[in-house]
């Protein structure tokens, strides 16, 4: 028994520190709860620069998260939110909230969406199913640092936790993609046209170093039938 448990332990500690290629799959997060989620592992944590990318497929008619970064003095280190009452996407950097409004955010629909942050100009920058916004003041000055704790699925208030039920995301979820520096509007536009486009240096898709907790499921993309 002791050495089933011992095993199992080996197993579960072999599978984790093991990058898997997640091409050509999604995350499914099939239901309403204030658990499920994925923890996005990475041991980087100063950052001056960022580039992050993700499509999400979603029916929620609500506020919803689609990506959460955060480290113990900024619950909303790098947030991108969903503010359903306002019909704006919300990338919050360093707690600043900025938001980005008069976007096509149909339901049912894969969306492509990168976002970039410079903390020297402070600019934030939206990429919208290959449309960039303008390009905003956002938080200046200093870097996003200290432990950094990457979730799906849920909004973090706190560094790890805090979840918000009425927060939390409801769908499917795909290449997911984060650099420590700003990406050519060339390479976003290869990455809104799946075309080849440099992979993450933080968070890389075809190499994803993370946990499930609760419901959530690995699952093929669902392509159109030919
Ligand atoms: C990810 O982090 C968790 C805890 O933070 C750890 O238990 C797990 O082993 C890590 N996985 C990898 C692949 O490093
Ligand atoms: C900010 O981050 C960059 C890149 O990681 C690093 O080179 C720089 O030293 C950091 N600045 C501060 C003030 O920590």
């Amino acid at each position: 028994m002791m050495f089933l448990l011992l095993l199992l332990l080996l197993m579960l500690t072999a599978c984790a520190a093991n990058p898997k290629d997640l091409s050509g799959k999604m995350f499914t997060f099939p239901a309403q709860t204030n658990r499920a989620h994925v923890k996005l592992n990475t041991s980087r944590q100063d950052f001056s620069t960022v580039t992050v990318c993700h499509r999400s497929f979603t029916d929620l008619k609500r506020d919803h998260i689609l990506f959460s970064l955060a480290t113990p003095s900024n619950s909303n280190g790098f947030l991108i939110f969903w503010d359903y009452t306002n019909q704006e996407m919300e990338p919050h950097i360093r707690n600043v909230k900025s938001e980005f409004g008069g976007l096509d955010y149909k339901p049912n629909t894969w969306h492509s969406i990168c976002t970039t942050w410079d903390s020297e100009s402070g600019l934030v920058q939206l990429w919208f199913d290959g449309q960039p916004s303008i390009r905003k003041f956002s938080s200046s000055g200093s870097n996003i640092s200290g432990t950094t704790i990457i979730i799906l699925g849920q909004e973090q208030d706190s560094h790890g936790g805090g979840f918000d039920l009425k927060q939390c995301f409801v769908g499917m979820m795909s290449d997911v993609h984060m650099w420590d520096y700003i990406l050519s509007p060339c390479e976003i536009q290869n990455y809104m046209d799946y075309l080849n486009f440099t992979p993450g240096n933080v968070l890389n898709w075809r190499a994803l170093e993370f946990q499930m907790i609760d419901k959530v499921l690995i699952e093929d993309k669902q392509m159109t039938c030919h």
